[in-house]
Order: C-alpha cells, then structure tokens, then sequence
C-alpha cells in the first residue's frame, strides 16, 4: 500500500486532466481565498500602516543587514522550527502537522501531474507518511493538546467555526489513507466512498480559507518578522521596555516599588502548573 501511487489505479476512471484540473482549482481558491481575506480584513493595509507607525517611533535604525539577519532569524526560528510555540507538545504537534502537509501536499502535486505514473517510485512513499503525519499530529492537537479540551473541559467532539481548518485537514489526510488501503486491498464498494469522502474534506480545507485559519501559514511569517524588527529598532509595538530588576533605576521607578527587597528569582509563578481548574 504505502509503495503504491493511488492516484495511478484512480486514471483507469478518471481522466489525467480532470485530476489536474481539480488540483489547478484548489490552487486557485487558496490564492484567491488568501486574497480575498486580505481585502475583507484589510490585514495588508493594516500591516503596512503599522509597519509605518512602528517606522516613526524607533529609536534606532535597523540597516538591511541587520534586517537580513532577522528574516534568516524569522525563518529558522518561527517558520522552520515553529519556535513561537512556548509548549513543547504544542510545537511538536504542529511541526508534525506543517511538515506532513507539505509532504503531503508536494508529493500529492508531483504524482498527479507526473501521469500515467512516471513519478518517482518514492513519492507514494512520502504522500502517505505526509498523512499519517499530518493525522499524528492533528488527532493529538485535537483529543489533548488544545486549550478548549486540555484546559476548559469541553468535550473533544465540540465543534466551533475556529476548528474549519485542523478538521478538514486532518479528515482530508484521513479519508487518503483510508481510501489507499481499501484500494489496496481491492474493497470496490467502500473504495469509492472513502474516495468520495476524501475529495469532499479536501475541497472544504482548500476552499473554505477566507473564513478558516488556512491563510495562517503565509501571515504569520510576516507577523513573527514585523515583531523582531520593532523589538530591533525599540519601537516595541508602543509597550515599555521589559523592567530588569538588576539595575537600580527600574527597580527604583514606581511600578516596581513594591519588588524592591523582593528576592531576584521569585520562582515559577503561574508557569508553575498548567491551567487545569476551571
Ligand atoms: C503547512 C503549513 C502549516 C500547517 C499545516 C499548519 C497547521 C496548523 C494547525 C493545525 C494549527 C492549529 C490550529 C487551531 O488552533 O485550530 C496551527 C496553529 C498555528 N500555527 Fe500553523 N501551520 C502551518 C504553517 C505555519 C507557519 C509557517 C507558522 C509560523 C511562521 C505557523 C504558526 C502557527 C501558530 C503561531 C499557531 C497558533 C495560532 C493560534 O492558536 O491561533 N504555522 N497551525
């Protein structure tokens, strides 16, 4: 099965084109999606009209080798390694998530575009661990990691619009590997459902971006970079300067009048348990 390219068996019924059509379509509702979201939110205009404002309240200049550095920062960091996570499953399950979309997703391109089955014999390969890593990560983010069943108690089968992308993701890569195996192992009736089933997640993950957390994966990059800069050039999106109770003066200014005789580490602080109480 995970050597096997399914969509090779699936040309016997239904056309290349119409396979690379489909694909070409996604692709569109994404791009088009994405912008549409831009436009209804004014994110990009908000973007740069903050990205200016930050501009007129630094206090240093940031030169374009020092800005060079923070997008090599930003992309080691944020983008490659999901660093802004500060819980470690939580980063875990969503580099597993991240990494066995895109495996998933290049993978599923390459075999699609490369028939009658011209593409690389380890492709399948990588199209089906892509899903069960996308499935790892994302039925572990949804049963115990997120903060509506981990912290608040809700039950894992509440859904909430906020929960439109991780369900049609994980149900798209689901649904694959089912219909893989059935096809596998020759089950005709229940091969087409499960295929049919698969198409219909996958259409809702792809074109559903203007009201789902798809569009995530191209604003935060920009995001995790514009907050670097305006730490780099002290702006700090307007907020003070983090007090460091070594020196003197902060420890002598008013809001910090009553740490003054307090001990230099004051431990754990609420980052002592997780949030299990309510
Ligand atoms: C293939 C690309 C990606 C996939 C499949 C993916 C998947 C996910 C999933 C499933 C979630 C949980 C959503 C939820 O709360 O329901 C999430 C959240 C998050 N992702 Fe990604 N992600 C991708 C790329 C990125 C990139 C490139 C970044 C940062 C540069 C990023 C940063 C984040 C952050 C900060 C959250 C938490 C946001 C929140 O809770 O609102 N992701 N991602």
């Amino acid at each position: 099965m995970i050597s096997s390219n399914p969509f090779a068996d699936l040309s016997t019924v239904i056309p290349n084109y119409i396979m690379q059509g489909y694909v070409v379509a996604m692709f569109i509702m994404v791009i088009g999606g994405t912008i549409l979201d831009m436009i209804h939110k004014r994110s990009a205009q908000y973007f740069f009209a903050n990205s200016k404002k930050a501009k007129a309240a630094a206090v240093r200049e940031v030169g374009a080798g020092a800005k060079a550095s923070i997008a090599a920062k930003t992309v080691a960091n944020e983008i490659l390694t999901s660093g802004e996570f500060q819980n470690t499953r939580r980063r875990l399950s969503h580099l597993f998530t991240m990494y066995g979309f895109i495996l998933f997703l290049v993978s599923t391109v390459n075999m699609i575009f490369s028939l009658p089955d011209a593409a690389a014999s380890y492709m399948p390969m990588l199209w089906h661990l892509g899903a069960l890593m996308v499935c790892f990560g994302g039925y572990w983010f949804w049963f115990f990691i997120r903060v509506d069943v981990s912290a608040e108690g809700n039950p894992w089968y509440r859904l909430v619009r906020a929960d439109m992308f991780v369900v049609s993701l994980i149900l798209t890569t689901t649904f694959a590997l089912i219909w893989s195996a059935l096809q596998s192992a020759g089950v005709a009736g229940w091969q087409t459902l499960a295929f049919i089933a698969f198409i219909a997640s996958s259409t809702f993950l792809f074109s559903t971006v203007l009201w789902s957390k798809f569009a995530h994966m191209f604003f935060k990059p920009a995001a995790a970079y514009q907050k670097r800069v305006t730490k780099a050039d002290g702006s700090r999106e307007n907020l003070p300067e983090m007090a460091d109770r070594t020196s003197a003066a902060d420890r002598n200014r008013h809001s910090m009048e009553l740490l003054k005789d307090a001990p230099l580490d004051m431990g754990k602080g609420i980052s002592r348990e997780a949030p299990r109480h309510y």
